[in-house]
């Protein structure tokens, strides 16, 4: 049976009383009010006047309960003609600076960030039932910060980022892993991959940050911080669920 880290990976392996259990609807049911009611009220939340401080708060409490990659965002960017994207990525560094991950430049991603020089990011944890989100301007960090971060990363995923043309259409399934095998033959006597040109890394400035917690019966919290710009002082107002 197919599986990864311990969970099923192919959806042949559903069981049909499982299958059957889930009345044949894939979306979950909407919650009675008898499932509200066991719903806990998780308190005071906000526990901090600083919204970087907030959020260190919030992320340190999500490593402890989610099962893999609490530092998982969603970025959504926009394309020349206006139409949006979004995808996963991985937060890297966090500090008053602003929230940095790490990606290719020539990839879809990267054309954007450098063309819109602005995004949005979105958290979502659902062990402990919270999202925040982010809008602002994303810059491009030095060259020798990304390859600072890059030196971190394993020597398989150094070499994986030299044989990835991220983004770009690939012919043949099999075309990246002969340049895997024929870039980790390159790279045999270096002790050091070194990061490529078009890896970087990107920092995004918040200038809005919007903290968001489930309550019982859809009467969630939301928290907003605001500012001007990066060196003005952060206004914090609540808004409706
Ligand atoms: C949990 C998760 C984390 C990811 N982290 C990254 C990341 O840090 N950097 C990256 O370039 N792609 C990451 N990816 C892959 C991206 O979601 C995406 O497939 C890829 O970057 C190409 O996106 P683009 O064509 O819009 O640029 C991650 C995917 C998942 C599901």
């Amino acid at each position: 049976m197919p599986q990864h880290r311990g969970v099923r990976v192919n959806a042949a392996e559903i069981h049909p009383e499982e299958k059957s259990a889930m009345s044949n609807d894939l979306i979950p049911p909407t919650p009675s009010d008898e499932t509200y009611a066991v719903d806990e009220d998780q308190g005071d939340v906000f526990t901090h006047a600083d919204p970087f401080d907030l959020f260190s708060d919030w992320l340190a409490l999500a490593r402890l309960t989610e099962p893999n990659d609490a530092n998982a965002m969603a970025i959504a960017t926009v394309d020349e003609a206006g139409l949006p994207d979004v995808r996963m990525v991985l937060l890297k560094d966090i500090s008053e600076n602003g929230l940095t991950f790490h990606t290719s430049r020539l990839s879809a991603k990267g054309r954007q960030l450098l063309t819109s020089g602005k995004a949005a990011l979105c958290f979502h944890w659902k062990t402990i039932r919270r999202q925040v989100r982010f809008r602002g301007a994303a810059v491009e960090v030095s060259q020798e910060e990304s390859a600072n971060y890059f030196a971190t990363r394993a020597r398989g995923a150094r070499i994986g980022a030299w044989a990835s043309k991220q983004s770009q259409e690939m012919s043949d399934p099999d075309e990246m892993k002969r340049a895997f095998a024929e870039l980790e033959k390159k790279f045999a006597n270096e002790d050091d991959v070194p990061k490529p040109e078009y890896w970087s890394g990107f920092r995004i400035i918040p200038t809005e940050m919007e903290f968001w917690v489930n309550r019982p019966y859809r009467m969630h919290d939301r928290l907003l911080f605001k500012r001007g710009d990066a060196n003005a002082n952060w206004n914090a107002t609540r808004l409706y669920p």
